[in-house]
């Protein structure tokens, strides 16, 4: 294992200082691979939390987890949403950093800049993605003893989200059983995968109520959908994510292009790179993972990112085999992790669920539905509780979100956000975290 240790990184610190790029950074950071599987090897990249008036002992933990799958968090979780810099190297005001350490790491294997040596090294499936994802954990833990009573939070996005859920699960089940030692105290599943039926089920009555469908439209998004949901009925799960493909065309084609991410804008480059006659799967990748590693992202994390990091193999591209995770989890895709989120709320794990309100493809109509099939005990206190109005710290005086919470369950909804709510909601999202983690 590669621990970049800390003069290491002061080095690295002062060489950017030389070259004129004014580090933000008083804290220090931290990455190396942990092999985690043969020939999988998995890449990880903490900032210590950096606050002027906490330590970073006194601050929590919080681990992020991209979408995708394929979707690198080192890249885009960390220049694009919650990192302490931008993808133009500028301080982020309203990064995560400020209020806890933020461990990035890109999973599944061969996603950012962790990668397979064999086809048959990528994950197949959410069970692997998990227990990948404890011997991580168990090496991390173990390496900076530092971090074992600090409170983790798991906080995802999307199929992150999907993850996250089983992840947390096995993490449970793993500190309970004493193989890892840490102070797991949650999981947040932001805009997340945990019911892509029911993501996919409303996206017709969702964009017919904001004007983005006619009647016509509503028709043939709503049969599409109906033939993805009798898909899953059959249990055909590789159909069903070709069919999800099918469905996301019938949109575009009625919206003239929205963009699945934020409904208030429009994208008719959302597939772009596809080849012309791609496989449904080639063009989903390219619909929802190549737009997390765009040219600009590429070339900074293929560039200065990886020059600084100095540990990342010269035949290892980051994004580089994001498509090959993307088509090995397809038949896994679309199956959903409701009971696996009613398994960590009888375990006594503290689960939140925030969603942005423009977010199409994971839209908020779904996410409702799947709670209220939750089994969990507190579901029907939970649903006969008022929200709370939650001002934006931005725009004080208007409302940037409501909220709710119950014992060990809390739902977010993030006004005036797409899909990625820390980029479209950045101080909203700072605060949401300070609420989940006390901090
Ligand atoms: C990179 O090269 C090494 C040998 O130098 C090999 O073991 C490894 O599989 C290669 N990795 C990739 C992703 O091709
Ligand atoms: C869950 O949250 C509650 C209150 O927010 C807290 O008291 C409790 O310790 C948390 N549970 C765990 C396991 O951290
Ligand atoms: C969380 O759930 C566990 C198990 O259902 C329960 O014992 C505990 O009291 C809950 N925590 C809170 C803060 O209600």
């Amino acid at each position: 294992m590669d621990w970049q240790q800390s003069p290491f990184v002061l080095l690295l610190l002062a060489s950017l200082f030389t070259k004129g790029l004014a580090s933000p950074l008083k804290g220090s950071e931290s990455w190396g691979y942990v092999p985690v599987r043969d020939g999988a090897h998995m890449f990880w990249w903490l900032y210590f939390a950096d606050s002027p008036s906490a330590h970073y002992t006194e601050l929590p933990l919080v681990m992020w987890l991209q979408g995708g799958p394929g979707g690198s968090g080192t890249g885009f979780g960390n220049f694009e949403e919650i990192g302490p810099l931008d993808r133009d190297l500028k301080p982020r005001d309203t990064t995560w950093v400020q209020s806890a350490s933020v461990l990035f790491v890109d999973n599944p294997v061969g996603t950012g800049f962790s990668f397979a040596e064999t086809d048959e090294a990528f994950a197949k499936d959410v069970s692997t993605v998990s227990s990948d994802m404890m011997v991580l954990l168990r090496s991390f833990f173990t390496d900076r003893d530092d971090f074992q009573n600090i409170p983790f939070y798991i906080f995802s996005e999307s199929y992150g989200g999907k993850m996250a859920a089983a992840i947390s699960l096995a993490l449970t089940e793993a500190v309970a059983h004493g193989s890892i030692k840490c102070n797991f105290a949650g999981v947040a599943l932001g805009d997340s995968w945990i019911s892509p039926l029911d993501s996919v089920m409303t996206w017709g009555p969702y964009l017919y109520t904001t004007s983005l469908l006619d009647d016509l439209g509503l028709a043939e998004v709503s049969a599409v959908a109906q033939d993805v949901q009798a898909a899953m009925e059959q249990g055909h799960f590789l159909k069903a994510t070709e069919l999800w493909s099918l469905a996301e065309s019938v949109v575009e084609k009625n919206t003239n292009n929205v963009n699945f991410y934020n409904i208030l804008t429009q994208d008719p480059e959302q597939s772009v790179g596809a080849k012309p006659g791609a496989d449904a799967i080639s063009l989903q990748f390219h619909r929802h993972v190549q737009r997390l590693q765009r040219r600009s992202l590429s070339q900074l994390m293929n560039g200065e990112v990886r020059r600084r990091l100095k540990v990342i193999p010269q035949n290892v591209t980051w994004g580089g085999q994001a498509e090959a995770v993307f088509r090995n989890m397809a038949a896994d895709f679309m199956k959903p992790v409701v009971e696996t989120v009613d398994q960590l709320l009888s375990s006594g794990v503290n689960v939140t669920v925030y969603n942005g309100q423009l977010d199409l493809i994971v839209d908020t109509m779904g996410q409702e539905l799947w709670v209220k099939e939750l089994k969990w005990e507190g579901l029907p206190f939970f649903n006969k509780l008022r929200w709370t109005p939650l001002d934006d710290p931005a725009a004080p005086g208007v409302t940037g979100a409501f909220y709710k919470t119950y014992k060990n369950f809390s739902f977010y909804w993030i006004l005036k956000a797409g899909h990625m709510i820390p980029s479209d909601q950045g101080a909203m999202a700072l605060h949401m975290l300070q609420m989940i983690t006390q901090s």
